[in-house]
């Protein structure tokens, strides 16, 4: 697949099953992650694989965290199963640092590239994934389930692994509704 036919064809896919990435698909997928635009070249990214077993310990993490929360008594049920949509999950975080000229929404801007690319670089693949963030993304309690920092962003969750159904999706949007010239 070249470039442009990665940029124009791209789609997420939310019914992954096994295999997951193998681990040269994976190697090439975190390589993907690390080549993003970085303001002041400070990295400020950290990458969280998760699959096989750990699905359940994430699954763990976020079911703890929804109690702690206090979140609806139906995302408290079905929250510990999350996890299990897909074998494997890369938690994708701006690991914020303090820097005069890269500010906190720069970091995240740079994390939330890296999630991308490494999307972009699964579907180059043959693979299928999908950006999710919700309640998770959010929460202080996972944030510390995870030994990360107030300040640290979960930019999301790429869900990793091979489309169970195939349905490409026709382009939704027309070009001249979102550009024009100064
Ligand atoms: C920051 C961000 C967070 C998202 N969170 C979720 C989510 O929690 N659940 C979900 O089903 N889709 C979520 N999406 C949307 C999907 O990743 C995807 O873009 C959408 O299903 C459209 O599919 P497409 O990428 O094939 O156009 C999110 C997208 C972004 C950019």
């Amino acid at each position: 697949m070249n470039a442009i036919e990665l940029l124009l064809t791209r789609q997420s896919d939310a019914k992954l099953v096994a295999p997951g990435p193998s681990e040269e698909q994976l190697a090439v997928i975190k390589q993907a992650a690390l080549r993003v635009p970085d303001h002041g070249g400070i990295a400020p990214w950290q990458f969280i694989i998760v699959e096989g077993d750990a699905r359940h310990k994430l699954g763990e993490i976020f079911q703890q965290s929804a109690i702690a929360e206090q979140q609806a008594e139906k995302m408290i049920e079905r929250t510990k199963d999350h996890p299990l949509r897909a074998p494997m999950i890369i938690i994708a975080i701006a690991k914020y640092q303090a820097h005069p000229k890269v500010p906190h929404i720069e970091q995240v801007q740079s994390a939330g590239c890296s999630l991308f690319a490494m999307q972009q670089a699964a579907f180059a693949q043959g693979l299928g994934g999908i950006w999710r963030t919700g309640f998770f993304a959010q929460s202080s309690a996972v944030k510390k389930a995870l030994k990360l920092d107030e300040v640290d962003e979960i930019v999301g969750y790429l869900y990793l692994g091979t489309p169970a159904v195939e349905c490409k999706k026709p382009t939704r949007h027309k070009v001249d509704d979102y550009f024009s010239y100064l």
